[in-house]
Order: C-alpha cells, then sequence, then structure tokens
C-alpha cells in the first residue's frame, strides 16, 4: 500500500473527472492530504467568484456561462505550475478546451464507477441543475453513455464501488505511483 506523501513526488497536478457522485472531491482532498499538497475544487472556485451556487449560475445565466466559466477557472488553476490535487465538475473534461489543457498539463484520473453506485450517493440529486427537470435514475444512464468514452481519454482509469474511501484512496495512490515511476 502507498500511502506516505514522501513515496509520490509530484511532477505535476493531479487533476479528478468522472461524473457527479464518483467522488472526486472527497477522493481528492484525502489524495492531497496523504501527499501533503493544496486540493481545489473548480466549482467551488466558480462558487466563491460568482457569488451564487452553480443552481443558481445555471439559471440565471444559462449551461454555456457556466462552461466557459469552468473553461477559464481550470487553465487559471494550472497556470502556476505548482503541483495540487484538483476536482473537477462532471462536465468539465467533456470541454476539448478543457480537456486539452488537463492532458497536456496534469495527470488526469478517471474515476470509474457503476450507476448503481452513483445513483446511491447522488440520492434525490437536490440542488444539482443537471437533475432539475429529470431525476437522476433517468438521467445517469445517459450521462454515462455520453461521457465514459471520453472520461477514458485521462492518464489513469480507477474504479471506485460502494467500498470506504479509504480502499479507493489506496487504488488511486497505487495507480499514480505505478504511471509516475513506470513512464
Ligand atoms: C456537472 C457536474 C457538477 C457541476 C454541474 C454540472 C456535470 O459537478 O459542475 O452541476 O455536467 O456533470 P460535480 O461532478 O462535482 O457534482
Amino acid at each position: 500500500m502507498i500511502n506516505n506523501k514522501n513515496i509520490i513526488k509530484l511532477d505535476k497536478s493531479i487533476v479528478f473527472v468522472g461524473l457527479m457522485g464518483a467522488g472526486k472531491t472527497s477522493l481528492g482532498k484525502a489524495f492531497a492530504e496523504s501527499l501533503g499538497v493544496e486540493f481545489v475544487d473548480s466549482d467551488a472556485v466558480i462558487v466563491e467568484h460568482e457569488g451564487r451556487s452553480i443552481e443558481q449560475i445555471f439559471e440565471e445565466f444559462g449551461e454555456a456561462y457556466f462552461r466557459d466559466l469552468e473553461r477559464k477557472v481550470i487553465i487559471e488553476l494550472l497556470q502556476d505550475n505548482e503541483p495540487k490535487v484538483i476536482g473537477t465538475g462532471g462536465g468539465a473534461f467533456m470541454n476539448p478546451d478543457t480537456r486539452e489543457v488537463i492532458i497536456q498539463k496534469t495527470t488526469s484520473i478517471f474515476l470509474e464507477a457503476a450507476l448503481d453506485v452513483l445513483l446511491k450517493r447522488i440520492g434525490s440529486g437536490e440542488g444539482r441543475p443537471l437533475f432539475k427537470d429529470r431525476p437522476p435514475k433517468e438521467v445517469m444512464p445517459e450521462l454515462i453513455e455520453a461521457r465514459y468514452d471520453t472520461y477514458k481519454k485521462a492518464d489513469l482509469s480507477v474504479s471506485t464501488y460502494d467500498e470506504p474511501l479509504q480502499e479507493t484512496l489506496n487504488r488511486v495512490q497505487q495507480a499514480v505511483y505505478t504511471h509516475l515511476t513506470t513512464r
């Protein structure tokens, strides 16, 4: 098991991609802590920047506005070349410009989860704009279909199950360690 911050030395940032409920934020935070580096959630940066929730941003300005903001925020976060861990919103990696920057400048990790795991974690979907008109059980299969092939373009894919966070974290640490030492 790799869980010593002296073992994994990041030369570039780690970016988590994947669907809502995959655990990008909770795992990102835990991984950053295990490495002793900063964790940043791009959605949280957007909320702070706009002084509004993601739901309000979608409602007042529309999804296209949010996607553009997301692209700018992620590019900005990667500008200082200071290795950190970034959790992105589920749509970020679907934007070709954002994806290109993530692929060029970071080690990206697709957190892959099965539909039942995602649905269990998402619950009613309250506060998430993509479930404003239709429930998670209708929307999520469509998002899996539309997005998983693109998410697989990330450098690494790590599966996450209905399990304690530490177990997924062990898998992430192992995958990153192997990736960084066998390039
Ligand atoms: C979205 C995912 C959300 C948030 C927005 C849109 C998406 O982030 O950015 O509601 O398109 O998948 P999380 O994946 O962090 O929930």
